[in-house]
């Protein structure tokens, strides 16, 4: 019996070692020390010994039986901290990494050149408003001193829908929507796409954006209109620019003009940005036609008022240098990024 005993205290140590889990120490548990387990079987053959054996052997097992239960917790605890330990690992974090950059959005260059312009005409006292994208022909065309059949409509490839509505084909009518429901003076803008029947080439584009301004009150002059006009150059494109006026014609304004600036690359000296001619063209402009007065109920006896609109691209393009409107609506992000 003391043979059998040293064998089962051994074998069981040796298991306990190479125990990997809760459950397989859980099994061994109950195969040696459960009700069924041998130690528990070796105790009760205790009972059969001859009566001078008993007290010895008995001590024996039952010492044995307290070492192994002692084995079993600390087998125990080692397994709960190998997972712990385990865990931790999983979990930790080496500061020592450099960190993930968060690539973070930009504004689009459409959207912060007109941000800047809006910011320009909003310090001169002029107030942002806005109309839709699809039009009526009354306001695109109509109240705009551009009747049906009349040859200025041609000046604009339009897109029309079934319905006989258009896509507007620039932000002029949403001056007769603001006059219609404003009363003089007013001074306004209004910013957004635009839409024309082109195909995209590297100055056109089928959709493009406009900046729209009006002015309206009793006594306002071409010297007004051009005092606005080279304040907002200035600060847009730097102090040293200059404006030439060039008379041109508009349905809706009279006179009319093409505003040029002296080149942003060569300040007038001639290159191949400006053709050698010194001069950008960067919007159309003009005093407001008496006729778009009438449309709208304003007596044009009384009110004078000056007009002007500007492609946005063309701003943007002028402002970064950038040689091609469609590099705008490629989403392409080595481009976007540079802004
Ligand atoms: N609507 C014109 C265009 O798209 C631009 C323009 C010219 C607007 C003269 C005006 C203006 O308000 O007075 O070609």
């Amino acid at each position: 019996m003391e043979e059998e005993l040293q064998l089962l205290t051994r074998e069981a140590r040796s298991a306990l070692e190479s125990v990997a889990d809760g459950e397989g120490l859980e099994s061994l548990r109950v195969s040696y020390l459960g009700r069924k387990g041998r130690i528990t079987a070796l105790i009760r053959s205790v009972g059969a010994l001859p009566a001078e054996d008993r007290p010895r052997m008995g001590q024996a097992a039952n010492r044995l039986k307290k070492e192994l239960e002692l084995e079993f917790e600390k087998a125990e605890g080692r397994l709960r901290e190998a997972a712990e330990r385990r865990k931790t690992s999983r979990e930790a974090v080496d500061v020592t990494l450099p960190g993930l950059a968060l690539s973070r959005g930009r504004r689009h260059p459409i959207t912060a050149t007109l941000e800047e312009v809006i910011d320009i005409f909003s310090g001169l006292g002029f107030a942002l408003e806005s109309g839709p994208e699809i039009e009526t022909e009354y306001y695109n065309f109509d109240a705009l001193n551009m009747p049906a059949d009349h040859p200025a409509r041609d000046m604009q490839d339009t897109l029309y829908l079934e319905d006989g509505r258009v896509l507007r084909t620039h932000t002029s009518p949403v001056q007769i929507r603001t006059m219609e429901k404003t009363e003089p003076p007013l001074r306004m803008i209004c910013a957004g796409k635009a839409f024309r029947a082109d195909t995209a080439d590297a100055s056109h584009s089928p959709m493009f954006h406009q900046l729209e301004g009006l002015m309206v009150d009793r006594v306002v002059s071409l010297a007004d209109l051009k005092g606005v006009l080279t304040v907002f150059a200035r600060r847009l494109f730097g102090e040293e620019t200059r404006l030439r006026f060039r008379p041109s014609f508009f349905p809706f304004t009279e006179p009319s003009a093409e505003v040029d600036i002296s080149c942003v690359v060569c300040s007038g000296t001639g290159c191949s940005l400006c053709s050698r001619r010194g001069w950008l063209e960067i919007l159309g402009a003009g005093m407001v036609d008496p006729e778009v007065f009438r449309a709208v109920g304003y007596d044009p006896e009384e009110w004078t008022g000056f007009a002007f609109g500007m492609g946005i691209e063309r701003i943007a393009m002028l402002k970064h240098g950038i040689d091609d409107i469609r590099l705008f609506y490629d989403n392409d992000l080595r481009f976007l990024h540079q802004f």
